[in-house]
């Protein structure tokens, strides 16, 4: 997605015979937006598309029907209250969606049992504890907390973890990129953008290629959110070689450059990945706004065309009433939102902050499931009131 990589051997030109082994390889090319976008070709030992058996697994255990019940209102959902255990792709569990993105988190313990593919959606995981690496067909990605990891729609892998990860996926039902503005024209990243080529950890190639990463044969692909087993006739990952711009990456959040000002600077300068429909921006630990009366503290708005989530990944958010690590906040379109009382006045002559957060602004009304309803903090909506003046201290985009 960021730019052309090539590994392992593969030949002088697309669509001509490549021997290897003193056998023909099968060519096998992934491509996006039709055949008009980006795209990845890989070279098989065997044909990657043969398959023993199918079996139709229904939908996705952690899919649940977003609903709009309810007031319109600010919510709050503590996600350390979920459950842990499991597998990162079959134990997810949907918390909130729309037609353009599908929010899910996961507290995983155990590796992927099988291969998994997305049919439905690019993945954006924010890694908000916990580590491990990604087997994929074009090698391994590390990860450690505080990445994102990127997983390209219809890409088998599978997570594997050195220990239990906190993870919230952001599927792309379009795609998820490198905002257009960032890039020159050519391709290459702008020297104004918030990261460069370089912060963006590539999968490794391993002695021996990605058929040494034993992948298993079973595969699970989701389409539709349903979700259908695969058993392969062969090994996905006999891979000799593969180039293209379609790759698994891991970006480390701490990698971005925050922008800032005189005086406060809106949201959307912390702009990192951009879907259809929805836009991901980081918070990362910087110098605040140097104006000698700016106010550091976001103003109240009213986000007329957003609805806006915010997941606390570390800072100093405890003073906001009932915020903690892993709250998410959900601040919909049609009506304001802003700091609680105090933290306005209270920003004045604040320099820096060492706040993280991730936030994704959507332009579809974003509802929630079950399993979120399940986790709300219900007084939320009134802790700006109950909070009292010159009481909290959160932040709020
Ligand atoms: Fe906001």
């Amino acid at each position: 997605m960021i730019h052309r990589l090539q590994m392992g051997e593969v030949p002088a030109k697309p669509h001509t015979v490549f021997e290897h082994s003193g056998k023909m390889a099968y060519e096998h090319c992934l491509t996006r937006r039709g055949f008009d976008g980006m795209y990845t070709i890989f070279y098989h030992r065997v044909p990657p598309h043969w398959v023993e058996t199918d079996e139709d697994l229904g939908v996705h255990p952690g899919w649940a029907e977003p609903t709009a019940k309810g007031a319109l209102r600010r919510r709050h959902y503590e996600t350390p209250k979920l459950a842990e255990g499991g597998q990162p792709f079959m134990d997810r569990k949907l918390l909130l969606a729309n037609p353009d993105v599908g929010v899910w988190m996961v507290k995983a313990t155990e590796d992927d049992a099988t291969l998994v593919a997305n049919g439905d959606s690019d993945e954006l995981v924010f890694v908000q504890e916990g580590s491990g690496w990604v087997d994929t067909p074009q090698g391994l990605v590390r990860f450690q907390r505080q990445d994102y990891v990127f997983i390209p729609r219809s890409l088998p892998h599978r997570f594997r973890l050195h220990e239990p990860a906190t993870m919230m996926i952001m599927e792309g039902k379009t795609y998820i990129d490198v905002p257009t503005q960032f890039r020159v024209p050519g391709g290459q990243l702008d020297m104004g953008a918030p990261y460069s080529h370089r912060d963006f950890r590539a999968p490794e190639w391993p002695d021996g290629g990605a058929a040494s990463l034993d992948a298993p044969r079973r595969m699970l692909v989701k389409r539709n959110d349903s979700v259908t087993a695969y058993e392969m006739a062969d090994d996905p990952f006999d891979v000799i070689g593969w180039d293209g711009q379609v790759w698994s990456f891991a970006f480390p959040i701490r990698a971005y450059q925050p922008k800032t000002g005189q005086v406060h600077l809106p949201p959307t300068v912390h702009l990192t990945f951009a879907g259809g429909g929805f836009i991901v921006c980081s918070f990362v630990p910087r110098m605040l706004d140097y104006h000698e009366r700016a106010i550091p503290c976001p103003y109240a708005h009213s986000s007329v065309d957003c609805d806006e989530i915010i997941l606390y990944v570390e800072g100093d958010f405890t003073s906001r009433k009932g915020v903690e690590i892993g709250s998410i906040s959900l601040h919909p379109a049609g009506i304001a939102h802003g700091p609680h009382p105090g933290r306005y006045e209270a920003s004045v002559g604040v320099r820096e902050t060492k706040e993280l957060a991730v936030m994704c602004d959507t332009f579809k009304p974003l509802l929630p499931t079950k399993h979120a309803a399940s986790i709300e903090d219900e007084g939320y909506n009134r802790s700006w009131v109950e909070a009292g003046s010159g009481g909290g201290k959160g932040r709020s985009a």
